[in-house]
């Protein structure tokens, strides 16, 4: 669990680590050829070791030095990825997309449900069928079959991130050419599709609604730099504008971030861009609430409510955030409650009314986002919280604490099983 002893001043600059989300993706991306991969800036996060032994459990080879992950997928001895393994990482089922493309074989186990919402996988499986592929359903395991995949005209119900990077993938290897209409435009989705074209695919449109992509007989090795995390940049702008700090950040690409930047600018904090990719953000001298809508990429991200949230609690007058992507993901308001917000739940809406001061308090995390909420919360509130659920937050953030403690912040990790002696708060000067 972590300890944090809140309303400490931040200040300095923090560095920013490769995107989670785009990392997962190449993973699976560096299946479609046989020469080696190499993938940098990649973070190092408890999911990047799952999809790791994902990519392992296949007979791939994997070589890690630092942010250097080079993925030698010369033999894929196995066309099924474990359960035990799937089950706990939802990215981990895009290598049906590669794998099929590969073997013309994938039996993927349903990736199953998840803390934040249902989270199926039918687009990923439709796209797949319309390119040839028979897709059976087996014991929860899709098994799927190609002999070669083919090119095909593909419309997503919603623009799903997962589905498109799977389809994508799919497509780079089929005969022919394949559209995906109404595709995600996640700045993740066109680092995917920059690194499928350094491996030689042939790619268009990635970043708006309409990909097409004409498939090749292979594709050959890269050498290829992640993108920065734009959640996590957005994050660390939080932390910032909650505790009232002027912090930078670097490297950033401002333009993933411009919802999250409009929003913050709405609630009374400056974010200036230094440099092309660095941030300051500079706390505004009062906060005033206001309406926030998850919604797909330019929309603001489902990544960031949570985070938003605790803002909000200490922003006056009243805020509604409306979560349209994931049913389940209003959880962490039971924690923000605790520490004193006031926050009312109608469906997928959170009544938000400002309140002056957070106290510190025991709280829960439910999945990754919420616990980096609670951390943001938990800095800008009077006395000591302790956090639980660290699990979810190391499968996202990089060195949290220690970037923080760098910025000044005073928190501590303990083991669980700890005795609940009364920690001794760490110097101001950390
Ligand atoms: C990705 C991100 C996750 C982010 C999410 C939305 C990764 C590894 N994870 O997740 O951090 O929160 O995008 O920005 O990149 N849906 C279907 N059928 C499908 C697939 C999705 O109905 O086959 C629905 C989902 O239930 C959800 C919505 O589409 O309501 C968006 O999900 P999706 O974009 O697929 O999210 P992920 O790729 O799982």
């Amino acid at each position: 669990m972590l300890h944090i002893w809140g309303r400490t001043p931040l200040q300095g600059h923090v560095e920013i680590s490769g995107a989670k989300n785009s990392a997962l993706a190449l993973m699976a991306g560096a299946l479609l050829s046989s020469e080696t991969c190499r993938l940098r800036n990649v973070p190092n996060l408890v999911d990047i070791t799952r999809m790791g032994k994902v990519l392992s459990a296949l007979g791939i080879k994997l070589k890690q030095d630092g942010d250097l992950l080079e993925i030698d997928a010369s033999h894929i001895s196995h066309s099924t990825a474990p359960y035990q393994l799937v089950s706990q990482l939802r990215a981990s089922f895009f290598v049906i997309g590669p794998l099929l493309a590969r073997l013309g074989v994938a039996r993927v186990p349903l990736p199953g449900g998840c803390a934040i919402g249902a989270r199926p996988v039918d687009l990923h499986v439709r796209g797949l069928q319309a390119m040839g592929a028979d897709v059976q359903f087996e014991h929860g395991v899709v098994m799927a079959y190609a002999r070669k995949l083919q090119g095909a005209r593909i419309y997503l119900d919603c623009p799903s991130v997962g589905a498109t990077e799977t389809l994508m993938m799919a497509a780079t290897l089929a005969e022919g050419e394949t559209i995906i209409e109404n595709a995600a435009q996640e700045p993740e989705i066109v680092d995917l599709a920059n690194f499928c074209q350094a491996m030689g695919a042939q790619i268009q449109g990635a970043g708006t609604s309409t990909i097409t992509v004409v498939g090749v007989s292979q594709l050959h090795g890269t050498d290829y730099s992640i993108i920065p995390d734009r959640i996590e940049a957005g994050t660390f702008l939080i932390a910032g504008a909650i505790t009232r700090s002027e912090i930078s950040l670097s490297p950033v690409v401002p333009d993933h971030l411009t919802a999250v930047i409009s929003k913050l600018q709405a609630i009374g904090v400056e974010v200036i861009s230094d440099t092309p990719n660095q941030l300051r953000v500079v706390p505004g001298q009062t906060y005033r609430g206001t309406d926030i809508e998850t919604y797909f990429y330019p929309g603001f991200p489902t990544d960031m409510q949570p985070m938003f949230m605790s803002l909000l609690t200490l922003s006056e007058g009243s805020s509604v955030i409306t979560e349209t992507i994931f049913e389940k993901r209003l959880q962490h308001v039971q924690e923000f409650k605790r520490m004193g917000a006031d926050i009312r739940i109608k469906g997928n809406h959170a009544f938000i009314n400002g309140v002056p001061m957070l106290s510190g308090a025991p709280v829960v995390a439910t999945d990754l986002r919420a616990a980096a909420g609670l951390v943001v919360a938990a800095l800008a509130a009077e006395g000591k919280s302790t956090i639980q659920g660290l699990q979810y937050l190391d499968r996202g953030y990089e060195k949290l604490e220690r970037k923080l403690q760098g910025l000044g912040a005073r928190l501590e990790r303990v083991p669980l099983d700890t005795p609940e002696v009364q920690p001794v708060p760490p110097s101001v000067s950390v």
